[in-house]
């Protein structure tokens, strides 16, 4: 095989999880590539920092925009805006194809990365970026190219999806669950983004982007948190039927005043039927229920947050970016794994 040159900006939460999935997997993701994927560096703050996940020592460094040199994929798992964006440029620049998972430098500076990207060729993918390990991004961009969307209604923050769940369950209070949560790595590293709706509101701006193919800028999304929700209030919408959940709701609408056709993208917490899937989602679950106009509802569902979850969503994209590289190497679709031997098992009647 070849080799791939690949950098990781940031070894937290999600790059560490990256980093020891692309080791543990490596001889697999060669096959499936039909090139190594050489994990080159991990970029952080602090070399030194007490890790949950352990990787050699040799691969850390401070130093970001060298680190960048030479690579073939650059995968950005900082977060926020700055340096996020500047090396992200950097990386795009030199011509690397880049991964992220980082919704704030999307939504805020989308066009301007995509602008960079395309001067040179490169891909910039973002699969990570909304919902954490479901599919959500592709499916609106490629499969459902040729319908009509009409309407998004989505749980797309695991944070306060597992903080509004904990209380409607439990009775737990606000503060404590999202202690929880930040402890399982669910959180921003400002939890204000979660719990303020600021994160819901820039992947409301992504999902309203591409189902409408559009650009929707971040001023423009409605924004509410669940900071204000109470227990009472909790309490109240189960007796009526209800679940609380913080929704990003994107549609299509006609301006009741001028008959003029445009897009809508908000989020704030609403009553829910319980008999809606919607309610079904659980802890920092997300789902993202789409109404279309010839394919009806589909609700894309799972984790929405989570280090190894959100992983596996970054590998997949750089698996595809990587396949780029190669040619004669396995097609997106055609790919197989095949050391798997197929196993001669005839019909069980099981329980799933
Ligand atoms: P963490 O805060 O856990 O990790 C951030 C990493 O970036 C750390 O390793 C940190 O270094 C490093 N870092 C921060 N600033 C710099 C800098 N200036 N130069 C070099 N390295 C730096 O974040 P997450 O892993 O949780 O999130 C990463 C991205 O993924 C974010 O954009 C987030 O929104 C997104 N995301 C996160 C999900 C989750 O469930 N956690 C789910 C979906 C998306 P050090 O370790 O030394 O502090
Ligand atoms: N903080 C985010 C959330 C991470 O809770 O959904 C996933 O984007």
């Amino acid at each position: 095989y070849r080799s791939l040159r690949v950098a990781l900006l940031g070894g937290g939460s999600v790059g560490s999880q990256v980093a020891r999935l692309l080791i543990e997997h490596g001889p697999e993701l060669a096959q499936r590539v039909g090139a190594e994927l050489e994990l080159v560096g991990i970029a952080v703050r602090d070399v030194d920092a007490k890790r949950d996940v352990e990787l050699p020592r040799e691969l850390y460094t401070t130093d970001a925009e060298t680190l960048i040199l030479g690579a073939d994929v650059v995968v950005e798992l900082i977060g926020g805006l700055e340096p996020a964006r500047t090396l992200v440029l950097q990386a795009l620049r030199s011509g690397a194809d880049v991964v992220t998972a980082n919704k704030a430098l999307l939504a805020t500076h989308g066009p301007e990365l995509f602008e960079a990207a395309e001067q040179v060729g490169a891909q910039l993918s973002y699969e990570a970026a909304v919902a954490g390990a479901i599919p959500i991004i592709r499916p609106l961009r490629e499969s459902l190219a040729g319908d009509r969307v009409k309407r998004i209604l989505g749980i797309v923050n695991g944070t306060t999806n597992f903080i509004l769940d904990r209380m409607d369950t439990s009775g737990a209070d606000l503060d404590d669950a999202l202690a929880v949560a930040t402890e399982l790595g669910y959180a921003e590293a400002d939890p204000t983004a979660d719990i303020g709706g600021y994160d819901a509101a820039q992947k409301a701006a992504i999902l309203a982007s591409l189902a409408f193919h559009t650009t929707v800028p971040i001023e423009s999304v409605h924004r509410e948190g669940i900071t204000s929700v109470t227990a009472a209030q909790i309490e109240s919408a189960r007796k009526a039927g209800y679940v609380v959940k913080l929704l990003a709701i994107c549609e299509r609408l006609t301006d009741p005043d001028t008959g003029e056709e445009g897009v809508s993208a908000r989020v704030y917490p609403a009553l829910v039927d319980r008999r809606h899937p919607l309610a079904a989602v659980h802890g920092a679950n997300n789902a993202v229920f789409v109404e279309a106009e010839a394919a009806g509802s589909l609700m894309f569902y799972g984790a929405g947050a989570g280090g190894v979850e959100t992983a596996s969503a970054v590998l997949g994209d750089l698996v595809a970016v990587a396949r780029r590289h190669v040619v004669g190497g396995p097609g997106l679709a055609e790919s197989t794994h095949a050391s798997l031997p197929v196993l001669e098992i005839g019909k069980v009647i099981t329980r799933y």
